[in-house]
C-alpha cells in the first residue's frame, strides 16, 4: 500500500529557518521522504525576534500583520518542498503547521502560549488541509503545552530494556527520557542555542557561532556561570517548559558581574551554561540512562558536543544520525505526525510529560478551499 503523505512545518525558538518535511506513514511509523529548510527574510526575522524577546507593549497591528506574513512564509516553505520533491498538492493528506512561537507563558492565573502563522493563508495558498494550534488544548487542560516531541521520540528511539535520553538542542534544550520499562518523561532543561545566537549576533554580527569557535576562543567566567545557574528555573521540578521570553539578552545582562567579562568569555560561559544545565538535568532525572541521542541544530556545534560528552560520561553521547535519523528534521516530522493524530481523532500530548489533566486531541483543522486538488 502506498504511504499516506503528511507535510510538517515548524520554525523553532532560534527563528533560524522554517523546516518543512514530507513524511510517509505506512503502518504507523513515520518515514522522512523529503525536507527543505526555508530561510526567513532577514527583516521579518528581526521583527519576530524583537517581539519574541522584548518586554515592550503589545502592538495589535504589528501582531495581526505578522501573523499573516508568517503564514505566507510557511506557505512558501511548503510549496517549495512540494516543487522540489515533485509532489502534487493533491497527494498530501494534510499539513501540520506549528507556526512561530512569540510568547510561551504556561504558568500563572491565565496561562497561554502564542504561535503565529495564519493557517488559513497556508490552506488557501497550498490547497491542502492544515492542522495548526497544537499547544493550546494541552495548556487549557493544565499542561505546559510543551514539549510535544517526546511521543515521536518514544516511537522512533525507544529500545525495550534500555533507558535512553533524547536531547533536542534547539533554541531551548529539551530532553525526552525513555525508561527501560517503556515509561516516557520529558521537559525543557533551559537555554541552548537561543542565547548563544543572540550574543554572537551582537558581538560578531553573525547569526550563530559556527562550530562554537567563538565560545572556544574564550574562558568560562565562574562568577557569571554561578549567577546564571542560580536562576530558579533550573531547580524547578518537571513538568516545566520555557522560552525566549525568559532566557534572553536582558536576562543575561542582569547576571553579568560588575567587571564584565570579554565577549568571548561570555560566549564560553553561555556554552558552559547549556552543557552544565543539560548534564545536571540528565543526572538528576535520568540517572539510569546509558545513552544520550542528540538532535536539533546544536549537534553541529562541535565545542558544545565535546563539552556535553565530557560532562555526560560515562554515558555515551551520539547524534541521532547514528541511528539513521536526520537530527535537523525530527521536530518538523513531529508536526506531520501530530496532524495525522488530529485527523484520526487521537491524542497528541503525553500528560505525564506536559502535566495536562489527561490525553488531548491537539490542533484545529483549517480546510483547503473547495475544489482544491
Ligand atoms: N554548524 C553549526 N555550528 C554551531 N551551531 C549551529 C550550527 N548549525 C546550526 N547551529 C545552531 O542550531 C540552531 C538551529 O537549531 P534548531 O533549528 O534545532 O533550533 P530551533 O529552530 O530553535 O528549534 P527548537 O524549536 O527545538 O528550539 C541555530 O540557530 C544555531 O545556533
Ligand atoms: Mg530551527
Amino acid at each position: 500500500m502506498a504511504d499516506e503523505l503528511y507535510l510538517g512545518l515548524i520554525s523553532g525558538t532560534s527563528v533560524d529557518s522554517i523546516d518543512a518535511v514530507l513524511v510517509g506513514f505506512g503502518g504507523d511509523m513515520p518515514r522522512l521522504l523529503a525536507h527543505h529548510a526555508h530561510p526567513w527574510p532577514s527583516s521579518l526575522r528581526q521583527r519576530m525576534l524583537a517581539l519574541a524577546q522584548s518586554e515592550s507593549a503589545l502592538d495589535m497591528d504589528a501582531m495581526g500583520r505578522l501573523d499573516v506574513e508568517i503564514g505566507h512564509q510557511f506557505a512558501n516553505a511548503a510549496l517549495q518542498l512540494l516543487a522540489d520533491s515533485g509532489t502534487p498538492a493533491g497527494a498530501v493528506r494534510a499539513i501540520g503547521s506549528h507556526g512561530q512561537t512569540l510568547r510561551h507563558r504556561p504558568t500563572g492565573e491565565f496561562p497561554f502560549t502564542t504561535q503565529l502563522g495564519d493557517p488559513s493563508v497556508i490552506a488557501e495558498r497550498c490547497g491542502i488541509d492544515v492542522v495548526a494550534d497544537f499547544r493550546r488544548a494541552d495548556v487549557a487542560a493544565g499542561g505546559q503545552g510543551a514539549p510535544l516531541l517526546p511521543a515521536l521520540h518514544a516511537m522512533l528511539l525507544r529500545r525495550p530494556g534500555h533507558s535512553r535520553v533524547v536531547l533536542n538542542l534547539g533554541g531551548i534544550a529539551n530532553v525526552t527520557i525513555l525508561g527501560a520499562a517503556g515509561e516516557v518523561r520529558g521537559f525543557d532543561t533551559g537555554p541552548a542555542n537561543g542565547l548563544l545566537d543572540a550574543w554572537c549576533q551582537r558581538h560578531r554580527g553573525e547569526a550563530f557561532d559556527r562550530d562554537g569557535t567563538f565560545a572556544a576562543s574564550g574562558q568560562v567566567d565562574p562568577a557569571l556561570l554561578e549567577a546564571m545557574l542560580g536562576d530558579s528555573y533550573f531547580a524547578l521540578p518537571p513538568p516545566k517548559s520555557t522560552g525566549r521570553e525568559h532566557f534572553h539578552l536582558e536576562w543575561l545582562a542582569r547576571q553579568l558581574p560588575p567587571t564584565a567579562p570579554s565577549p568571548a568569555d561570555v560566549q564560553a560561559t553561555l556554552l558552559e551554561l547549556t552543557a552544565r544545565s543539560v548534564a545536571q538535568a540528565i543526572a538528576e532525572q535520568a540517572p539510569e540512562a546509558g545513552e544520550v541521542f542528540a538532535c536539533g541544530g546544536g549537534v553541529h556545534n562541535g565545542a558544545l558536543m565535546r563539552r556535553l560528552a565530557r560532562l555526560l560520561a560515562p554515558r555515551l553521547l551520539h547524534s541521532t544520525a547514528a541511528l539513521g535519523i536526520d537530527p535537523d528534521f525530527l521536530e518538523a516530522t513531529a508536526f506531520a505526525w501530530l496532524a495525522r493524530q488530529r485527523l484520526l481523532g487521537l491524542p497528541g500530548n503525553l500528560p505525564e510529560v506536559t502535566g495536562a489533566r489527561g490525553p488531548r486531541v491537539l490542533g484545529a483543522v483549517y480546510r483547503a478551499p473547495a475544489g482544491s486538488p
